[in-house]
Protein backbone atom coordinates (compact mmCIF):
# COMPACT_ATOMS: atom_id res chain seq x y z
CA UNK A 1 0.00 0.00 0.00
CA UNK A 2 1.42 3.45 -1.21
CA UNK A 3 0.83 6.31 1.17
CA UNK A 4 1.47 10.22 0.58
CA UNK A 5 2.17 11.61 4.05
CA UNK A 6 1.91 15.31 4.08
CA UNK A 7 3.25 17.56 6.99
CA UNK A 8 2.96 21.40 8.19
CA UNK A 9 2.59 21.57 11.66
CA UNK A 10 5.38 23.82 12.52
CA UNK A 11 8.52 25.16 10.90
CA UNK A 12 9.08 22.37 8.13
CA UNK A 13 7.24 21.55 4.56
CA UNK A 14 7.11 18.20 4.70
CA UNK A 15 5.94 15.36 1.98
CA UNK A 16 6.86 11.83 1.46
CA UNK A 17 5.61 8.78 -0.51
CA UNK A 18 6.01 5.27 2.28
CA UNK A 19 4.96 1.59 1.20
CA UNK A 20 3.21 -0.52 3.58
CA UNK A 21 4.43 1.36 6.84
CA UNK A 22 7.88 0.71 6.54
CA UNK A 23 9.67 1.18 2.91
CA UNK A 24 10.41 5.51 2.87
CA UNK A 25 10.46 5.44 -0.89
CA UNK A 26 10.62 9.31 -0.83
CA UNK A 27 11.07 11.83 1.91
CA UNK A 28 11.61 15.55 1.41
CA UNK A 29 11.76 18.43 4.22
CA UNK A 30 11.73 21.80 3.22
CA UNK A 31 13.32 23.46 6.32
CA UNK A 32 12.14 26.94 7.65
CA UNK A 33 14.81 27.35 9.79
CA UNK A 34 16.73 29.89 8.17
CA UNK A 35 13.43 32.30 7.63
CA UNK A 36 13.25 32.01 11.54
CA UNK A 37 16.48 32.17 13.25
CA UNK A 38 16.53 36.07 13.56
CA UNK A 39 13.86 35.93 15.07
CA UNK A 40 15.04 33.42 17.74
CA UNK A 41 11.94 31.20 16.97
CA UNK A 42 9.21 30.38 14.81
CA UNK A 43 7.14 32.89 14.12
CA UNK A 44 3.46 31.58 12.59
CA UNK A 45 2.49 33.82 10.22
CA UNK A 46 6.05 33.70 8.76
CA UNK A 47 5.76 29.87 8.74
CA UNK A 48 2.22 29.89 7.15
CA UNK A 49 3.39 31.86 4.55
CA UNK A 50 6.55 29.33 3.63
CA UNK A 51 4.72 26.34 3.66
CA UNK A 52 1.79 27.95 1.30
CA UNK A 53 5.09 28.87 -1.45
CA UNK A 54 6.55 25.35 -0.67
CA UNK A 55 3.86 22.96 -0.46
CA UNK A 56 3.20 22.30 -4.54
CA UNK A 57 7.03 21.70 -5.05
CA UNK A 58 7.16 19.77 -1.71
CA UNK A 59 4.85 17.29 -2.84
CA UNK A 60 5.72 17.30 -6.44
CA UNK A 61 9.25 16.11 -5.38
CA UNK A 62 8.45 13.65 -3.40
CA UNK A 63 6.49 11.82 -5.80
CA UNK A 64 9.27 12.44 -8.41
CA UNK A 65 11.49 10.77 -6.24
CA UNK A 66 9.46 7.74 -5.16
CA UNK A 67 9.12 7.54 -9.19
CA UNK A 68 5.64 7.09 -8.39
CA UNK A 69 2.02 9.23 -9.76
CA UNK A 70 -1.18 10.15 -7.70
CA UNK A 71 -2.81 7.35 -9.60
CA UNK A 72 -0.25 4.91 -7.44
CA UNK A 73 -1.29 6.36 -4.72
CA UNK A 74 -3.76 4.18 -1.97
CA UNK A 75 -4.13 7.17 0.56
CA UNK A 76 -2.88 10.43 1.74
CA UNK A 77 -2.10 10.88 5.37
CA UNK A 78 -2.15 14.47 6.58
CA UNK A 79 -1.11 16.04 10.10
CA UNK A 80 -4.29 17.27 11.81
CA UNK A 81 -2.75 18.76 15.25
CA UNK A 82 -1.07 19.63 17.47
CA UNK A 83 0.68 22.31 15.67
CA UNK A 84 0.07 25.95 14.70
CA UNK A 85 -3.16 26.82 13.03
CA UNK A 86 -2.31 28.59 9.91
CA UNK A 87 0.13 26.05 9.71
CA UNK A 88 -1.82 22.98 9.74
CA UNK A 89 -4.58 24.90 7.25
CA UNK A 90 -2.32 24.62 4.43
CA UNK A 91 -1.11 20.93 4.78
CA UNK A 92 -4.82 20.17 5.10
CA UNK A 93 -6.19 22.66 2.54
CA UNK A 94 -3.19 21.14 0.01
CA UNK A 95 -4.24 17.37 0.84
CA UNK A 96 -7.97 17.73 0.82
CA UNK A 97 -7.38 19.23 -3.12
CA UNK A 98 -5.17 16.49 -3.68
CA UNK A 99 -7.45 14.22 -2.43
CA UNK A 100 -10.83 15.58 -4.14
CA UNK A 101 -9.08 15.56 -7.38
CA UNK A 102 -7.42 12.27 -7.79
CA UNK A 103 -10.26 10.50 -5.69
CA UNK A 104 -7.58 9.16 -3.19
CA UNK A 105 -8.70 8.68 0.27
CA UNK A 106 -7.95 10.85 2.80
CA UNK A 107 -6.33 9.89 6.00
CA UNK A 108 -6.04 12.08 9.38
CA UNK A 109 -3.01 11.81 11.40
CA UNK A 110 -1.40 13.14 14.73
CA UNK A 111 2.00 14.68 14.75
CA UNK A 112 2.77 13.00 17.90
CA UNK A 113 1.70 9.78 16.48
CA UNK A 114 3.73 10.04 13.76
CA UNK A 115 6.63 10.74 16.32
CA UNK A 116 5.65 7.79 18.07
CA UNK A 117 5.34 4.96 15.34
CA UNK A 118 8.28 6.28 13.57
CA UNK A 119 10.35 3.46 14.90
CA UNK A 120 8.86 1.53 12.21
CA UNK A 121 10.18 2.84 9.16
CA UNK A 122 13.18 1.81 7.54
CA UNK A 123 12.39 -1.48 8.10
CA UNK A 124 11.39 -4.31 5.39
CA UNK A 125 11.15 -7.39 8.14
CA UNK A 126 8.57 -7.59 11.14
CA UNK A 127 11.23 -9.46 13.36
CA UNK A 128 13.28 -6.46 13.89
CA UNK A 129 9.72 -3.91 14.83
CA UNK A 130 9.96 -3.08 18.65
CA UNK A 131 7.95 -6.07 20.62
CA UNK A 132 4.77 -4.58 22.23
CA UNK A 133 3.79 -2.39 24.38
CA UNK A 134 6.83 -0.32 23.97
CA UNK A 135 7.13 3.09 25.88
CA UNK A 136 8.19 5.81 23.97
CA UNK A 137 9.88 9.31 25.32
CA UNK A 138 8.62 11.73 22.68
CA UNK A 139 10.98 14.72 23.23
CA UNK A 140 11.08 17.78 20.57
CA UNK A 141 10.98 21.44 20.61
CA UNK A 142 7.24 21.52 21.14
CA UNK A 143 6.93 18.02 23.43
CA UNK A 144 8.27 16.12 26.07
CA UNK A 145 5.90 12.91 26.64
CA UNK A 146 5.87 9.10 27.67
CA UNK A 147 3.75 7.19 26.41
CA UNK A 148 2.56 3.64 26.69
CA UNK A 149 1.55 2.26 22.84
CA UNK A 150 -0.01 -1.06 23.54
CA UNK A 151 -0.77 -1.38 19.49
CA UNK A 152 -0.93 1.35 16.97
CA UNK A 153 -3.79 3.81 17.60
CA UNK A 154 -4.21 2.59 21.50
CA UNK A 155 -2.07 5.32 23.83
CA UNK A 156 -1.98 6.25 27.63
CA UNK A 157 0.70 9.40 27.89
CA UNK A 158 2.30 8.25 31.10
CA UNK A 159 3.47 12.02 31.97
CA UNK A 160 4.48 15.33 29.95
CA UNK A 161 6.46 18.19 30.81
CA UNK A 162 5.07 21.09 33.24
CA UNK A 163 6.89 23.70 31.87
CA UNK A 164 9.22 23.86 28.68
CA UNK A 165 10.09 20.44 26.61
CA UNK A 166 13.29 19.32 26.72
CA UNK A 167 14.34 20.30 22.89
CA UNK A 168 13.18 23.79 24.28
CA UNK A 169 15.57 23.76 27.15
CA UNK A 170 18.12 23.05 24.83
CA UNK A 171 17.47 26.03 22.84
CA UNK A 172 17.19 28.25 25.50
CA UNK A 173 20.51 27.18 26.62
CA UNK A 174 21.98 27.42 23.56
CA UNK A 175 21.18 30.82 23.19
CA UNK A 176 22.50 31.29 26.70
CA UNK A 177 25.86 29.57 25.71
CA UNK A 178 25.82 32.11 22.60
CA UNK A 179 25.33 29.19 20.38
CA UNK A 180 23.54 29.20 17.01
CA UNK A 181 20.07 28.38 16.67
CA UNK A 182 18.50 25.65 16.76
CA UNK A 183 20.44 25.12 20.19
CA UNK A 184 19.88 21.43 20.58
CA UNK A 185 23.01 19.91 17.96
CA UNK A 186 25.22 23.19 18.95
CA UNK A 187 24.98 22.37 22.68
CA UNK A 188 25.50 18.46 22.32
CA UNK A 189 28.23 19.25 20.00
CA UNK A 190 29.96 22.01 22.76
CA UNK A 191 29.13 18.96 25.64
CA UNK A 192 31.63 16.76 24.04
CA UNK A 193 34.03 18.74 23.38
CA UNK A 194 33.65 20.13 27.19
CA UNK A 195 35.14 18.57 30.31
CA UNK A 196 32.73 17.89 32.60
CA UNK A 197 33.29 19.83 35.82
CA UNK A 198 31.85 18.52 38.89
CA UNK A 199 31.88 22.38 40.33
CA UNK A 200 29.12 23.06 37.49
CA UNK A 201 26.71 20.27 37.98
CA UNK A 202 23.03 21.33 37.48
CA UNK A 203 20.14 20.34 39.65
CA UNK A 204 17.38 17.85 38.72
CA UNK A 205 13.88 17.91 38.46
CA UNK A 206 12.75 14.19 39.65
CA UNK A 207 8.67 15.30 40.51
CA UNK A 208 8.68 12.03 42.44
CA UNK A 209 5.76 9.56 42.14
CA UNK A 210 5.33 11.05 38.71
CA UNK A 211 6.39 10.50 34.91
CA UNK A 212 6.09 14.34 34.68
CA UNK A 213 9.52 16.74 33.98
CA UNK A 214 10.49 19.86 34.40
CA UNK A 215 12.93 21.69 32.89
CA UNK A 216 12.46 25.00 33.60
CA UNK A 217 14.48 25.27 37.15
CA UNK A 218 17.20 23.73 35.10
CA UNK A 219 17.20 26.57 33.14
CA UNK A 220 17.25 29.06 35.46
CA UNK A 221 20.36 27.86 37.80
CA UNK A 222 22.23 27.38 34.08
CA UNK A 223 21.13 31.22 33.60
CA UNK A 224 22.43 31.98 37.12
CA UNK A 225 25.39 30.40 36.88
CA UNK A 226 26.51 31.70 33.43
CA UNK A 227 25.66 35.36 34.31
CA UNK A 228 28.02 34.77 38.34
CA UNK A 229 30.80 33.18 35.96
CA UNK A 230 30.50 36.26 33.40
CA UNK A 231 30.47 38.99 35.67
CA UNK A 232 33.47 37.00 37.09
CA UNK A 233 35.71 36.76 33.78
CA UNK A 234 37.23 39.37 32.17
CA UNK A 235 35.67 41.93 29.82
CA UNK A 236 32.39 39.96 30.97
CA UNK A 237 32.92 37.08 29.06
CA UNK A 238 32.49 33.53 29.39
CA UNK A 239 36.35 31.89 29.41
CA UNK A 240 37.28 29.60 27.09
CA UNK A 241 36.40 25.47 28.27
CA UNK A 242 33.51 27.29 30.36
CA UNK A 243 30.97 26.74 27.33
CA UNK A 244 31.43 23.10 26.85
CA UNK A 245 31.35 22.70 30.50
CA UNK A 246 28.33 24.43 30.90
CA UNK A 247 26.76 22.47 28.24
CA UNK A 248 28.00 18.99 29.84
CA UNK A 249 26.46 19.78 32.60
CA UNK A 250 23.33 20.86 31.44
CA UNK A 251 23.33 17.88 28.90
CA UNK A 252 23.93 15.56 31.80
CA UNK A 253 20.81 16.83 33.97
CA UNK A 254 18.63 16.40 30.81
CA UNK A 255 19.94 13.04 30.01
CA UNK A 256 20.06 12.00 33.89
CA UNK A 257 16.05 12.75 34.25
CA UNK A 258 15.01 11.70 30.58
CA UNK A 259 16.65 8.23 30.65
CA UNK A 260 15.71 7.59 34.50
CA UNK A 261 11.93 8.30 33.73
CA UNK A 262 12.23 6.23 30.40
CA UNK A 263 13.53 3.11 32.63
CA UNK A 264 11.40 3.19 35.38
CA UNK A 265 8.05 3.49 33.05
CA UNK A 266 9.69 0.34 31.36
CA UNK A 267 10.17 -1.02 34.67
CA UNK A 268 6.63 -0.44 36.84
CA UNK A 269 4.49 -1.53 33.06
CA UNK A 270 6.54 -4.71 31.95
CA UNK A 271 7.03 -3.05 28.62
CA UNK A 272 8.95 -5.15 26.07
CA UNK A 273 10.67 -2.05 24.30
CA UNK A 274 11.57 1.71 24.89
CA UNK A 275 11.70 4.15 22.00
CA UNK A 276 13.08 7.56 21.97
CA UNK A 277 11.57 9.97 19.30
CA UNK A 278 11.50 14.00 17.56
CA UNK A 279 14.16 15.70 17.38
CA UNK A 280 15.96 15.38 20.60
CA UNK A 281 15.56 11.58 19.45
CA UNK A 282 19.18 12.76 17.44
CA UNK A 283 21.25 13.59 20.65
CA UNK A 284 23.38 10.32 21.04
CA UNK A 285 24.27 11.54 24.72
CA UNK A 286 21.00 10.83 25.82
CA UNK A 287 20.16 7.39 24.01
CA UNK A 288 23.37 6.09 25.26
CA UNK A 289 23.06 7.08 28.78
CA UNK A 290 19.17 5.03 28.12
CA UNK A 291 20.76 2.07 27.06
CA UNK A 292 22.89 1.83 29.95
CA UNK A 293 19.73 1.75 32.14
CA UNK A 294 16.99 0.11 30.20
CA UNK A 295 16.71 -3.79 30.69
CA UNK A 296 14.86 -3.69 27.58
CA UNK A 297 16.11 -3.24 23.79
CA UNK A 298 16.03 1.14 22.76
CA UNK A 299 14.73 2.06 19.41
CA UNK A 300 15.23 4.96 17.34
CA UNK A 301 14.05 6.28 14.09
CA UNK A 302 16.39 5.69 11.50
CA UNK A 303 18.51 8.43 10.17
CA UNK A 304 16.55 11.88 9.05
CA UNK A 305 13.75 10.26 10.32
CA UNK A 306 13.75 12.13 14.14
CA UNK A 307 13.17 15.84 13.11
CA UNK A 308 9.86 16.94 11.87
CA UNK A 309 9.31 15.04 8.54
CA UNK A 310 5.97 13.37 6.81
CA UNK A 311 7.44 9.67 6.08
CA UNK A 312 6.31 9.44 9.95
CA UNK A 313 2.76 11.07 9.08
CA UNK A 314 2.34 8.54 5.85
CA UNK A 315 3.90 5.87 8.13
CA UNK A 316 1.05 6.08 10.77
CA UNK A 317 -1.68 6.53 8.59
CA UNK A 318 -0.42 2.86 7.56
CA UNK A 319 -0.51 1.92 11.00
CA UNK A 320 -4.02 3.51 12.41
CA UNK A 321 -5.49 4.51 9.57
CA UNK A 322 -8.38 7.26 10.26
CA UNK A 323 -10.03 8.04 7.02
CA UNK A 324 -12.02 11.45 6.62
CA UNK A 325 -14.49 13.02 4.48
CA UNK A 326 -13.68 16.09 3.24
CA UNK A 327 -15.49 18.57 6.16
CA UNK A 328 -12.58 17.15 8.70
CA UNK A 329 -11.03 19.96 10.61
CA UNK A 330 -7.73 20.78 11.98
CA UNK A 331 -7.20 20.30 15.69
CA UNK A 332 -4.14 22.91 16.98
CA UNK A 333 -4.14 20.99 20.34
CA UNK A 334 -5.26 17.57 19.50
CA UNK A 335 -4.05 15.30 22.46
CA UNK A 336 -2.54 11.71 21.63
CA UNK A 337 -5.12 10.01 23.18
CA UNK A 338 -7.94 11.23 20.94
CA UNK A 339 -5.73 9.63 17.74
CA UNK A 340 -6.93 6.02 19.18
CA UNK A 341 -10.34 7.58 18.70
CA UNK A 342 -12.22 7.89 15.06
CA UNK A 343 -14.01 10.66 16.34
CA UNK A 344 -12.34 13.74 14.80
CA UNK A 345 -13.10 17.50 14.11
CA UNK A 346 -15.30 17.70 11.82
CA UNK A 347 -16.30 21.73 11.10
CA UNK A 348 -19.68 22.92 11.25
CA UNK A 349 -20.45 26.51 9.27
CA UNK A 350 -19.48 28.96 10.52
CA UNK A 351 -16.82 27.64 12.77
CA UNK A 352 -13.57 29.09 10.80
CA UNK A 353 -15.44 32.43 11.46
CA UNK A 354 -15.75 32.24 14.91
CA UNK A 355 -12.18 31.48 15.57
CA UNK A 356 -11.47 34.62 13.90
CA UNK A 357 -13.62 36.64 15.95
CA UNK A 358 -11.54 38.02 18.71
CA UNK A 359 -11.89 37.02 22.32
O1 LIG B 1 10.83 17.09 16.26
P1 LIG B 1 11.45 18.39 15.88
O2 LIG B 1 12.20 18.47 14.59
O3 LIG B 1 10.40 19.54 15.82
C1 LIG B 1 9.40 19.71 16.77
O4 LIG B 1 8.32 19.09 16.60
O5 LIG B 1 9.67 20.46 17.72
O6 LIG B 1 12.42 18.81 17.09
C2 LIG B 1 13.21 19.95 17.06
C3 LIG B 1 13.94 20.06 18.39
C4 LIG B 1 14.70 21.39 18.55
O7 LIG B 1 14.40 21.93 19.82
C5 LIG B 1 16.16 20.96 18.46
O8 LIG B 1 17.04 21.80 19.18
C6 LIG B 1 16.11 19.57 19.03
O9 LIG B 1 14.93 19.01 18.52
N1 LIG B 1 17.28 18.77 18.64
C7 LIG B 1 18.19 18.31 19.52
C8 LIG B 1 19.21 17.66 18.76
N2 LIG B 1 18.85 17.75 17.43
C9 LIG B 1 17.68 18.43 17.39
N3 LIG B 1 18.26 18.38 20.87
C10 LIG B 1 19.32 17.82 21.48
N4 LIG B 1 20.33 17.20 20.82
C11 LIG B 1 20.31 17.08 19.47
N5 LIG B 1 21.31 16.48 18.82
ZN1 LIG C 1 7.63 17.05 15.91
Amino acid sequence: MLILGIETSCDETAAAVVADGRRVLSNVVASQISVHERFGGVVPEIASRQHILAIDQVVDRALKDAEVGMVDLDAIGVTVGPGLSGALLVGTSFAKGLSLGAGVELRAVDHIEGHVLSPWLGFDEASVEPPLPMIALVVSGGHTELVLVTAPGAYVVLGRTVDDAAGEAYDKVGRLLGLPFPGGPNVEAAARQGNFNPTVEMPRAWLRGSYDFSFSGLKAAMSREVSRRRALADGGRLPAGAVGEFAAAFQESVADVLSGKLALAVAETGASSAAIVGGVANNEYIREKARERLSVSLYAPAAGLSSDNAAMIAGAAYWNPRVVDLDFDIDPSLRLEEAGKSRLPVSRPGDLARRNEPE
